[in-house]
């Protein structure tokens, strides 16, 4: 298991393509920030990207979010823990036997097994969203807690969600579960699709293990500077 370092800024690399990601990676030197790895850039480049960055000493959050019938989120999960990222996640609302099956495919012969998280519900998903579209009618912090708890009992060892959730996961899942929180913005800067959203600072003070930021960051004038001021906010 790979160990649970409490307060870290993950970078959201939503880049199109390879050169994009080593172009910004460029900026930070010798520096090995915590990196994000989503859709968009995984489906452009792929395992090789993954293998090589972390050949270059980077840790990953893998971001591909499965969402499948158990035995094709286990397989395909077998699969991903050959590429040594230290974090993978799927979606809570496939069910508990899915995210058991996810356990399962991601456990490596060496005991070395990514954290496995769970979303909640995305960050863009406000309240009207969740009634009006997901026809869900509860509070989203309720339905937050409940799909944090079914990833405990199917053996995760934490989930994605905002920081304004963090404290109904904690009373529901303990304090040894992790949170991983996107949704971040500055405070004055723009939400863009976001919802949910806190600065770094009042996500260090709301509890978050890790935070995920990507456009306050990449679409900086001043990328590094707005790492470090992400840092200097949340881990400091
Ligand atoms: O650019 P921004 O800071 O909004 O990026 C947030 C990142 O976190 C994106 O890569 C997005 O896919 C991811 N994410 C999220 N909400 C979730 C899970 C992941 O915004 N619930």
């Amino acid at each position: 298991m790979q160990e649970k370092k409490k307060r870290e800024v993950i970078i959201a690399c939503d880049f199109q393509d390879a050169s994009g990601v080593y172009g910004f990676l460029a900026l930070f030197g010798n520096e090995r920030p915590f990196l994000k790895i989503g859709m968009e850039l995984f489906y452009a480049a792929g395992p090789d990207l993954v293998r090589d960055l972390k050949s270059r000493g980077y840790r990953i959050f893998l971001d591909l979010k499965l969402h499948d019938i158990p035995n094709t989120v286990k397989k395909a999960m077998a699969v991903l823990s050959g590429y040594g990222t230290d974090i993978c996640n799927v979606h809570a609302a496939g069910g508990i036997d899915m995210m058991k099956a996810a356990r399962e495919g991601l456990s490596r012969p060496d005991g070395r097994d990514p954290l496995l998280i769970a979303v909640t519900q995305l960050t863009s998903i406000d309240q009207r969203r969740l009634k009006d579209e997901l026809l869900i009618d509860r509070p989203v912090s309720d339905v937050v807690s409940e799909y944090a708890f079914n990833a405990k009992s199917a053996g995760l060892d934490g989930v994605v969600c905002s920081p304004l959730e963090v404290s109904a996961v904690r009373e529901r899942c303990g304090g040894s579960f992790v949170t991983v929180t996107p949704g971040i913005r500055f405070s004055g800067g723009p939400e863009g699709d976001q919802q949910r959203v806190t600065t770094p600072r009042a996500a260090k003070e709301l509890g978050s293990d890790y935070i995920v930021v990507g456009r306050p960051i990449t679409s900086s004038d001043d990328p590094l500077g707005a790492y470090r001021r992400c840092v200097e906010e949340f881990e400091n």
